[in-house]
């Protein structure tokens, strides 16, 4: 969120903080330039996802040689979407702090970090260099009257309508019940063109029950499709607050998303299904490739902010890719923190029960540890069952738990195989 936003709804603590508006002199300009990206941490956490991932398409399964080489070139260009990120942050920060977007790192606040102004909405550099990609890589794999180019291209105006609407709110400050609703708009392009099936499979065990093997939905499984997608990205945005954690969990879900899909191709034969899950990784490629380039300087301690276009845009993208996939109840696995997240913030995001501006921890400036309070959040549960502990190492036992929920999935996967469907 912005300073524009946040001077006319924080707390009063913040409120303190220099009013500062549009009309007031350009910022930026005599800003220190942000800090170098923290590649160590990005090459080790690239090592523990690249190291199964290209085992898989190279040894493990067959794939066939067309597939491989789409996927491949895939990669390469979201290798070289990872540099142009890297590169285009300092430049992007210095023009959003220009126009006074930034944002004052609230769990540092009394000490001297806590009065930098750190560049906000940077998930609009990133996402800009997304669309790019994505919109390139048609040229390398569909041919003209391919049925898929219509649902891609749907599904790249969802996911630059929602980076839209979330800048919108970076700028404008949204009240939060709108916000809750914006991805249902950004979601229309895809409802519309979706030409897909609208039938579930019902479970094996099930099936005496039901009487069917598939259920048409219709209309329905369309709404669970909106209903999806205001899920995804809502439940990144909430799930956050932490330096590194809004990318963090992305990074480690699109992680999983990839093996997964790649998993299910090696192990298909089935045209029309492989095709569904390498659609899955051309777009899912880019944004872990551009997520990680904007992790190299939103890990601890944050330089800058990736704001709820960044939030917005990262859940949207892996919505799309669940439904046009068709592995929404995987992805729902994967999402499992979120869901609890989700869950625990009930009672706030209903009214139920008062909702300060940031359900953060308490930070105390002379330990530099977070304590945990009663707003209902994962964060804060955390806090609770562990104790007081570092922003940073909070962090990682979340992105911990998130890759903990991942596996279990693909645990379940193997467990279930055969039996579910
Ligand atoms: C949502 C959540 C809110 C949560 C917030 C955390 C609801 C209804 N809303 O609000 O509970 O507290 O996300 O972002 O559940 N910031 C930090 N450190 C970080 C990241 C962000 O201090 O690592 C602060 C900065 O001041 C930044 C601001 O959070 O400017 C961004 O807030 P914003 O994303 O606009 O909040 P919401 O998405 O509206
Ligand atoms: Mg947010």
């Amino acid at each position: 969120m912005a300073a524009r936003k946040r001077a006319s709804t924080d707390s009063s603590a913040e409120r303190q903080q220099p009013k500062e508006t549009s009309q007031s002199k350009p910022q930026g300009s005599n800003d220190p330039p942000i800090a170098p990206p923290k590649s160590g941490v990005i090459l080790k956490l690239s090592f523990f996802f690249l190291v199964p991932y290209f085992y898989l398409i190279f040894y493990h399964y067959k794939i066939d040689s067309e597939l491989k080489k789409s996927i491949l070139i895939n990669a390469g260009l979201s290798l070289a979407g990872f540099f142009v990120t890297v590169k285009l942050i300092p430049v992007a920060s210095r023009y959003v702090l220009r126009r006074n977007l930034f944002g004052y790192d609230i769990n540092k606040k009394g000490t001297p970090q806590g009065t930098v102004k750190v560049p906000e909405s940077l998930g609009i550099a990133i996402g800009i260099v997304f669309m790019v990609l994505a919109i390139l890589f048609q040229y390398f794999n569909f041919t003209a009257d391919s049925n898929w180019l219509v649902e891609y291209n749907a599904a790249l105006a969802s996911i630059c309508f929602m980076l839209l609407l979330g800048f919108v709110d970076d700028v404008l400050d949204v009240p939060w019940r709108v916000k809750l609703i914006l991805p249902s708009f950004a979601a229309l392009p895809l409802l519309m063109a979706y030409a897909g099936h609208t039938t579930i499979i019902i479970p094996k065990p099930l099936i005496p029950y039901v009487g069917l093997e598939l259920l048409d939905l219709g209309w329905i499984y369309k709404l669970y499709m909106g209903l999806l997608a205001v899920f995804c990205t809502n439940s990144i945005n909430i799930h956050a607050g932490l330096n590194g954690l809004e990318v963090g969990q992305t990074v480690v879900i699109s992680s999983a998303i990839v093996i997964h899909n790649i998993m299910q191709i090696g192990a298909s034969t089935d045209p029309e299904y492989k095709q569904a899950h390498a659609f899955s990784i051309y777009l899912v490629q880019p944004l872990l490739a551009t997520s990680l380039g904007l992790l190299s300087y939103n890990w601890y301690p944050s330089s800058v902010f990736v704001g709820d276009t960044y939030t917005y845009f990262a859940g949207m993208t892996m919505a799309v890719v669940g439904i046009l996939g068709h592995f929404s109840e995987t992805l729902l696995i994967f999402f499992a923190p979120q869901v609890l997240n989700f869950l625990l913030s009930l009672p706030q995001l209903a009214g139920i029960v008062p909702c300060p501006r940031h359900r953060l921890p308490r930070f105390d400036p002379q330990t530099k540890l977070l304590t945990g309070t009663n707003d209902g959040t994962l964060v804060n549960f955390f806090l609770r069952q562990f104790g007081r502990m570092s922003e940073k190492s909070l962090c990682i036992y979340l992105l911990v738990f998130q890759a903990i929920a991942c596996f279990f999935c693909f645990l379940l996967g193997y467990f279930l195989a055969g039996w579910y469907k």
